[in-house]
C-alpha cells in the first residue's frame, strides 16, 4: 500500500529540482501525478520516466490556462486531492539595483502564480470532501536578504496567503489543508545559479553551503507528509526545511 494510493496530485513548475522530486516520490507513493511547467521538452520525458503521470504546459501566471489545467487534470485522473504551488524563479538585485519589470515578474509567478492556483483548485476538491495544497515558500520569506528583495516579498506573501487561504477552507468546512513550506539550501538548478552569479562572500550564502546543503528529496518527503494523510491535523502553517538557517 502507497500513501498516496487513489489520489491525483498536480505540481506546478514540476520539470525541474523539488517540483521533479515531489513528482517521483508521490507516484512512487501510488499517486497519479499532473507536471505542469514552461520547460516542454524536461516536463515530458519526466513524466514518461514516472509512467502514471500527465505533462502539461502551463505559465502559472495565466488565470484561463490554471482552469484548463485542472479540468485536464480531473477529465484523466477523475479528481485532484494534492496541490503543489511550486513554480518560481529567482533574480538577483538589491532594492537599489532591481527594477520594477523583475519585481513584478517575480511577484506574478510565484505569489499570484500560487494565488490562481488555490483558486483554480478548491472548487474540485472542496467538491471530493478533501484536499492538500503545499504552497512552496523560502526561508527567504522570514528572513531579510538584501540580494533578493522581490523574490523575499513574493515568498513572504505566500506564506500570508497560506493562512488566509487556510482559516477560509476551515470557516466553510472543506476539509482543505493549505500548508506552505521555507525551504532553504536545497541543491536545484536555482541554488546552482545564485552560486554562479552572486559574488563569493555574499551573506548568508557562504554559510549555508558551510553547513551542508539539503536534497530536494527532503522537501518531497514533507510535502509527501502533507498530501498524505499522515498530515491530516496540520493547516495554515509553515514548516521551516533549512538546517537552521533561520533559528537565530
Ligand atoms: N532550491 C532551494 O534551495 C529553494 C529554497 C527555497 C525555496 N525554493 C523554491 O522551490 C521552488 C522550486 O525551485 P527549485 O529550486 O526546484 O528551482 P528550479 O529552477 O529547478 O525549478 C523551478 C521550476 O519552475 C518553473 N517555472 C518558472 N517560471 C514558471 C512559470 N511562469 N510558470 C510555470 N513554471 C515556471 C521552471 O521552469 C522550473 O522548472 C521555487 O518556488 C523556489 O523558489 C527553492
Amino acid at each position: 500500500m502507497g500513501k498516496m494510493d487513489g489520489k491525483v496530485a498536480l505540481i506546478t513548475g514540476g520539470a525541474s529540482g523539488l517540483g521533479a522530486e515531489d513528482a517521483r516520490v508521490l507516484a512512487r507513493e501510488g499517486a497519479s501525478v499532473v507536471i505542469t511547467d514552461i520547460q516542454s521538452e524536461v516536463g515530458r520525458a519526466l513524466a514518461d520516466e514516472i509512467g502514471n503521470a500527465l505533462y502539461l504546459d502551463h505559465d502559472v501566471r495565466d488565470a484561463g490556462r490554471w482552469a484548463e489545467v485542472v479540468a485536464e487534470t480531473v477529465q484523466r485522473f477523475g479528481r485532484l486531492d494534492t496541490l503543489v504551488n511550486n513554480a518560481g524563479l529567482v533574480k538577483f538585485g538589491t532594492v537599489e539595483e532591481q527594477g520594477p519589470e523583475d519585481f513584478r515578474l517575480l511577484v506574478d509567478v510565484m505569489l499570484t502564480g500560487t494565488y490562481l492556483g488555490c483558486q483554480a483548485a478548491i472548487p474540485h476538491m472542496s467538491k471530493d470532501g478533501s484536499g492538500s495544497i503545499i504552497n512552496i515558500a523560502s526561508v527567504a520569506g522570514l528572513k531579510g536578504i538584501s540580494s533578493i528583495p522581490a523574490y523575499s516579498a513574493a515568498k513572504a506573501g505566500i506564506i500570508g496567503l497560506t493562512r488566509s487561504v487556510a482559516v477560509h477552507c476551515r470557516e466553510l468546512n472543506y476539509r482543505i489543508r493549505v500548508n506552505a513550506l521555507a525551504p532553504g539550501g536545497i541543491v536545484t538548478p536555482m541554488t546552482a545559479q545564485a552560486l554562479a552569479e552572486l559574488p563569493e562572500g555574499s551573506a548568508g550564502l557562504e554559510q549555508t553551503v558551510n553547513h551542508g546543503m539539503g536534497q530536494p528529496s527532503d522537501i518531497a518527503n514533507m510535502v509527501l507528509y502533507l498530501a498524505s494523510d499522515d498530515g491530516r491535523h496540520i493547516t495554515g502553517t509553515t514548516i521551516t526545511i533549512d538546517n537552521g538557517e533561520t533559528m537565530e
